[in-house]
């Protein structure tokens, strides 16, 4: 089974990812987490050109760097895991590829639907959860995550991060275009409370087997 996790940045995915696996894990399943981009040697290095680099990338490289990446980490570790009956939660697939350089830099859809497809090899996710907040709410949780105030550096960010609320608000309305037109899409509140967000997902996992 494969769940996917999305959302903006500062959505607090990470946290949900973690307490989902240990939930899982004490039911019994194999389960393995995985963030996007990243997770084999050649794919960390992507990562690391796409969130460190602080010279430009155009949308297209950007589109074709997180494309490579997912490739790597698909082909490698995600499909022989799920052959051996592992859950694996990811944080990030390419629903991230479509709101972040779809709606959020404005690349073609439909040539993103063929890319995403091509780079994950036709998998798609069995679950998506989406944890939906704004993008004013997000990078106030992300600055006293980071325990650094809101009058920032601009070099504590990662290149994504630096591109704007503009950015992030077309983001995550694609996110929440791509929630209303997909069955596997769970859309919740990013804004409640972390344990009644992971109970929220508990009962949908729950209600599907
Ligand atoms: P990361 O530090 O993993 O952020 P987060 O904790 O928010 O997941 O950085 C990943 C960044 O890359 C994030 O800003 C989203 C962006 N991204 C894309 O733009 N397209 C993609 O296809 C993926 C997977 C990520």
């Amino acid at each position: 089974m494969l769940i996917t996790f999305e959302g903006i940045d500062g959505a607090g995915k990470s946290t949900q990812v973690k307490k989902l696996k240990k939930h899982l894990t004490e039911k019994g399943h194999e389960v393995l987490t995985l963030r996007e981009p990243g997770g084999t040697i050649v794919a960390e290095k992507i990562r690391d050109l796409l969130l460190e680099s602080k010279h430009e990338i155009t949308p297209v490289g950007e589109l074709l760097l997180f494309s490579a990446s997912r490739a790597e980490l698909v082909q490698n570790v995600i499909m022989p895991e799920l052959e051996r009956n592992k859950v694996v939660i990811l944080d990030r697939f390419y629903d991230s590829t479509t709101a972040y350089q779809g709606y959020g830099r404005g690349l073609d859809l439909q040539v993103l639907e063929r890319i995403n497809s091509i780079s994950s090899f036709g998998l798609e996710p069995d679950l998506t959860f989406f944890l939906d907040i704004s993008p004013e709410d997000a990078l106030i949780r992300k600055f006293s995550e980071k325990s650094i105030p809101l009058a920032f550096e601009e070099n504590e960010l990662d290149r994504m991060e630096s591109s704007g609320l503009a950015f992030y608000q077309k983001v995550r309305n694609g996110y929440l275009k791509l929630a209303e037109s997909n069955k596997r899409f769970v859309l919740l509140n990013a804004s409640e409370k972390p344990h009644d967000i992971h109970s929220q997902i508990v009962a949908k996992l729950n209600a599907m087997t």
